[in-house]
């Protein structure tokens, strides 16, 4: 029998992989999002069937999440609303981030599923400066939010914690940086792709940041989430980790998505984002075992590549 996986949020960029990913080695999804929107789906899946069971619903519904998870093997919970809308609307995102993540938990709680794998994120580190001269910070580095959206993936952290303590739930939080690849279109951290996007389609493109990033290929992030769904600790426990990616200046990511492309027109800003950016990647492997990087080049002519077939 396949493994049926339930992917919270899998319209999303890093959802949409996760999907493929999960066809492609032959699991049953079932998808859980707020509409039926295929627009990532189908530019990831480059013409391969979409074979997966769709749920439409908020996950802020606790029956819903419950309800979804009937029958289901293993979690992936990604569904949250990203830095600048939980700027926009504090309310709404401590309600999708804070309490639908809380939903997802106790659904899991309910009908017996462990582990659970959900999206932190490299925001609950603040700035660089506010950590001193800790040069890099290890998985446990005290957490400085300066976003809600960070604050909110503190709260998962931490509500995690107690699940693992209070009902045997093991959950993995990833927490990846700036993620990019083809779908990623929203959010503050999807600048440098849209540098790709508007490349492949002549367009003049400025990236309204600049300073060190640690980049993300999208699928490697999704394999990264199907490894932490399927995570087997001798006990309960809620670790929570930083990812492997490629630590470089969005000035030098540009510089390559020019080469790559053959298009110049594109600029970068100066202020770096309020995220600290040398995280250690301790404890990672021996949770997930090795998963290598896509090297950036690669990445990005891939990602050109399957922009430009979609246009
Ligand atoms: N993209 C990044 O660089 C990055 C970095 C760190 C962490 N993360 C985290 O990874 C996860 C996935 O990121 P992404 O880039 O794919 O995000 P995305 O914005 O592309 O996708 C998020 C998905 O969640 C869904 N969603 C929002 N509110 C919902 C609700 N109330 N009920 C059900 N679904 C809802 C959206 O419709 C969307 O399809 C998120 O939790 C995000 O915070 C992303």
């Amino acid at each position: 029998m396949a493994e049926h996986f339930l992917v919270t949020g899998a319209d999303g960029c890093i959802g949409a992989w996760t999907v493929r990913l999960l066809l492609d080695e032959g699991a049953e999804v079932t998808t859980f999002d707020l509409a039926a929107n295929d627009n990532r789906h189908r530019l990831v899946a480059e013409g391969a069937p979409l074979n997966f069971r769709r749920v439409i619903g908020d996950i802020v519904d606790r029956a819903a999440v419950v309800d979804a998870m009937a029958g289901v093997d293993r979690v992936i919970h990604l569904a949250a609303l990203q830095v600048p809308f939980c700027k926009a609307d504090p309310s709404g995102g401590a309600a999708v981030n804070v309490q639908g993540t809380v939903n997802v938990f106790e659904a899991a709680v309910e009908h017996g599923i462990s582990p659970v794998a959900y999206a932190s994120s490299a925001a609950i580190f603040g700035p660089v400066d506010l950590y001193g001269d800790e040069p890099v910070l290890g998985p446990d580095a005290l957490p400085k939010p300066a976003t809600l959206y960070g604050a909110y993936k503190v709260a998962n952290e931490q509500t995690a914690a107690v699940y693992a303590a209070d009902e045997g739930l093991t959950a993995v939080g990833l927490r990846p940086f700036t993620v990019y690849g083809a779908g990623r279109d929203q959010g503050v951290t999807s600048q440098p792709t849209a540098a790709i996007y508007s490349a492949v389609r002549g367009e003049p493109y400025r990236v309204g940041y600049g300073g060190v990033t640690d980049f993300h290929y999208a699928p490697d992030v999704a394999r990264a989430f199907i490894a932490a769904a399927r995570v087997e600790l001798d006990s309960p426990a809620a670790p929570a980790v930083n990812l492997r990616g490629h630590v470089t200046s969005v000035d030098d990511f540009v510089d390559r998505v020019r080469r790559i492309t053959g298009f110049d027109d594109l600029g970068v800003g100066t202020e770096p984002l309020p995220f600290a950016h040398a995280l250690s990647t301790a404890g990672l492997e021996e949770l997930l075992g090795h998963i290598e990087p896509t090297p950036l080049d690669d990445a990005i002519a891939e990602t050109a590549r399957i922009v430009s077939a979609s246009l």
